[in-house]
């Protein structure tokens, strides 16, 4: 080979070599550009019409709007959470299949001897949302008037007395089992794929009692449609402060708040994650989507919680929290 055609094959390869290495660098850039450029969807483990799909459906108008594209809310039902949480974590990591669990997905490890994901290896962690918290509740005709009396009732009548609850890994389930255990009682536990209907069951006198969240629950405590018999916080709720705590009624320490965190499939690339991150806090602070969860006395996590650390920080806190709990109780899903 000639001098002159040796610098040119040279340049040539150099050539070649730049492009391909600036193509790999911006190659991420340009996808995270065109990012989102087709609807999203936003998975939600329970029923539509209940509490986590709420709070779904409040945040994900106003993320659409600051992303510029649809965010569509889809429930992926069954297993207490587990199925929708498989689902996401085997999905494409593209930015298009967001994630909306509370602490279920912190308790599942616990609860189920096998399970298809791994809570802190198989996701992306966008932020921590809301806090929410629950109610001891009873249908309007149940016999007990107040905490005391239900405690009475239920020794007596542990037998015909039932819980619903959304299936093992929902609030709701580890709300009534960690009453059970305060307790020393086993109740007849009835399992619906999300507090949405085990409401409307509670409403219709069909089931005794249900251990919910108050994002949906607030009116009917008010007009007395059903009895409040203590919240699961340590501090009473603002909107509810007629209704002690369980803490303050005998059951010392007794904590339930169902908090809940955005998620996306590992691998969601950081770009994209960090443009998800900004549509959450948009929603979060908008002044609608505020008042509409104050109503329900529903509390806003503080914005230096909305980030990839403080969820998984959460996540792994909870996960060690719950695992020896659960396991004291021994309660199992199959
Ligand atoms: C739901 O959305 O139905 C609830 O979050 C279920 C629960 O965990 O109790």
């Amino acid at each position: 080979m000639k001098p002159h055609q040796k610098l040119h094959t040279s340049l040539l390869t150099g050539l070649i070599a730049i492009a391909a290495s600036s193509y790999l660098s911006i190659a991420p850039v340009i996808a995270a550009d065109a990012y989102p450029n087709k609807p999203i969807t936003l998975v939600v483990p329970f029923s539509a019409g209940g509490p986590t799909d709420a709070v779904a459906r409040l945040i994900a108008v106003p993320m659409g709007k600051d992303l510029g594209q649809t965010v569509i809310v889809e429930n992926t039902v069954g297993a207490g959470g587990t199925i929708a949480t498989t689902r996401v974590a085997r999905a494409a990591p593209d930015g298009y299949i967001l994630y909306l669990h509370h602490m279920g997905m912190a308790t599942a490890p616990a609860l189920y001897k096998k399970l298809p994901f791994d809570p802190m290896k198989d996701f992306e962690y966008i932020g921590q949302v809301v806090d929410v918290p629950m109610v001891l509740l009873g249908r309007k005709n149940f016999p007990a008037n107040n905490f005391k009396e239900l405690e009475a009732y239920i020794k007596v009548n542990k037998e015909k007395v039932t819980i619903a609850n959304a299936g093992p890994g929902s609030v709701s389930q580890l709300c009534g089992l960690l009453l059970m255990s305060r307790e020393g009682v086993e109740l007849t536990t009835v399992p619906y794929k999300g507090t949405g209907p085990a409401l409307t069951d509670l409403l219709g006198g069909q089931v005794d009692l249900l251990c919910d969240q108050t994002t949906q629950t607030v009116p009917y405590i008010k007009d007395n449609l059903v009895k409040a018999y203590g919240v699961t916080t340590l501090k009473r709720l603002p909107g509810l402060s007629n209704i002690p705590t369980l803490d303050e009624q005998g059951l010392k320490g007794f904590e339930v708040k169902a908090w809940h965190g955005l998620y996306a499939p590992k691998g969601t690339p950081p770009e994209v994650l960090a443009k998800i991150n900004k549509a959450l806090r948009v929603a979060l602070n908008n002044p609608e989507v505020k008042a509409r969860l104050g109503e329900s006395n529903i509390e806003v996590v503080p914005m230096s919680k909305v980030t990839s650390e403080s969820l998984k920080n959460q996540l792994d806190s909870e996960i060690n929290k719950w695992g020896p709990v659960i396991r004291k109780a021994g309660a199992y899903a199959d």
